[in-house]
């Protein structure tokens, strides 16, 4: 197959798709590689890296879209990406399509094979691709919220771990999945006292064992987290229904009744996020405050620090690539649902079924009926 990987062009995205590694890992698979020029150079890869390694290193963006069998990126295309999308296109990378009605129109149109990394799930519900990112946003989660905290942002101007003879601060963390774990680390580590609300009780027992004494597991009900964000100094937003737009679980009224210059991260609004009030912000411009609570809602958080989540994100994809790669899409969902569970879009319909169940007018088409 001929692979292709693009420079990202999203707001202070320096991620990159492939790094020299995996460049060698396709070339010595007998597939070819083509990378766009200094694509690499904000996670530390030089182009030099790339071409010993067995890439071709293209100047022109435009030439790699037209030109190879499967992009390999990190981000979503954006929209000028769009006219460059064509049918049979695989396109390999992050999407988060139930919060972005405009792109999933865009792929389906194109009749571009959309490959998620998102919604990839291994036979035992772990989302293997969304893991590693999700690592990397829990525990930012924790030392951005740290930071907005601090009056200047608008903050309440709460120290965290406090110093003794003061409080700490009031952390609740809503979703106990991979951010929410991660958050929580951060969190205990610093000293916080932390609050972890979930409605998987199997997730909740887990988190009890991990943590035991230092952090408080409660069901996440409506009731539950009205009363748990009232006190708290700051809120996580880490909630998660695979492939699905996030159910809105912190309400805007709850807002009013919080203390002002509390902080909301809200790491699930590349889903959609888990709050009424939450729109996407970016790394240039990440917070805004409604009703006096500062909201950091950066869509693209891993991307802040690319070296650590360049290494971490291509070692996750890289072989599940690589089998897509070898034995072509269609062979490879054939013989893997875990690679199947990744299709979004095939020829111009919806084949993953959260993603069709989040719009009223669109439908699901089993894969297998198309493959
Ligand atoms: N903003 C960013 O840069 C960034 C980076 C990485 C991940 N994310 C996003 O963070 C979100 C969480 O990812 P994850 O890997 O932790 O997912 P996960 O599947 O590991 O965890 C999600 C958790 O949410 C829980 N949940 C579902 N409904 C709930 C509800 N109503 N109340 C409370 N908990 C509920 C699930 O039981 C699960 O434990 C995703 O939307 C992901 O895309 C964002």
């Amino acid at each position: 197959m001929k692979i292709g990987c693009v420079k990202e062009i999203k707001n202070n995205e320096f991620r990159v798709g492939l790094t020299p590694d995996n460049v060698r890992s396709y070339i010595n698979a007998g597939h070819s590689v083509c990378i766009e020029k200094n694509a690499g150079i904000g996670s530390g890869f030089t182009d030099e890296e790339y071409t010993e390694a067995g890439a071709v290193i293209v100047d022109d963006p435009k030439e790699i879209w037209a030109s190879v069998d499967m992009m390999v990126k990190v981000k979503e295309p954006l929209e000028q990406e769009y006219p460059l999308f064509r049918e049979g296109l695989i396109l390999y990378t992050y999407f988060h399509l139930a919060a972005d009605r405009e792109q999933m129109d865009a792929l389906l149109k194109g009749k571009v094979t959309s490959v998620a990394y998102e919604t990839l799930q291994e036979k035992d519900g772990s989302l293997p691709l969304l893991a590693p990112m999700s690592q990397i946003a829990g525990r930012l989660s924790i030392q951005e919220g740290a930071k907005y905290l601090e009056k200047r942002f608008g903050g309440e101007g709460i120290l965290l771990a406090g110093v003794p003879g003061t409080p700490k601060a009031n952390v609740v963390v809503l979703g106990g999945g991979t951010v929410g774990t991660n958050a929580c680390k951060i969190a205990v580590g610093m000293g916080a006292n932390v609050t972890v609300l979930d409605i998987s009780l199997k997730r909740l027992e887990e988190l009890d064992n991990m943590f035991g004494s230092r952090i408080q597991t409660l069901v996440s009900t409506d009731s539950n987290i009205e009363k748990s964000v009232r006190d708290a100094d700051l809120v996580i937003g880490a909630v998660l229904i695979p492939g699905a737009s996030t159910p809105k679980v912190f309400k805007k009224k709850y807002l009013k009744e919080m203390k002002p210059g509390a902080v909301f991260v809200d790491v699930a609004v590349d889903q959609g996020g888990c709050g009424e009030t939450t729109h996407v912000t970016t790394h240039d411009d990440p917070i805004y405050i409604e009703d006096g609570i500062v909201h950091y809602c950066v869509g693209n958080m891993p991307g802040a620090f690319p070296r650590t989540s360049t290494i971490a994100l291509t070692s996750a994809t890289l072989r599940y690539g690589l089998e897509i790669a070898d034995k072509g899409l269609e062979k490879a969902c054939a013989e893997s649902s875990v690679i199947a569970s990744a299709i979004n879009t095939y020829k111009g319909k919806i084949t993953y079924k959260n993603l069709a169940d989040s719009f009223s007018d669109t439908e699901y088409t089993d894969l297998c009926d198309l493959i």
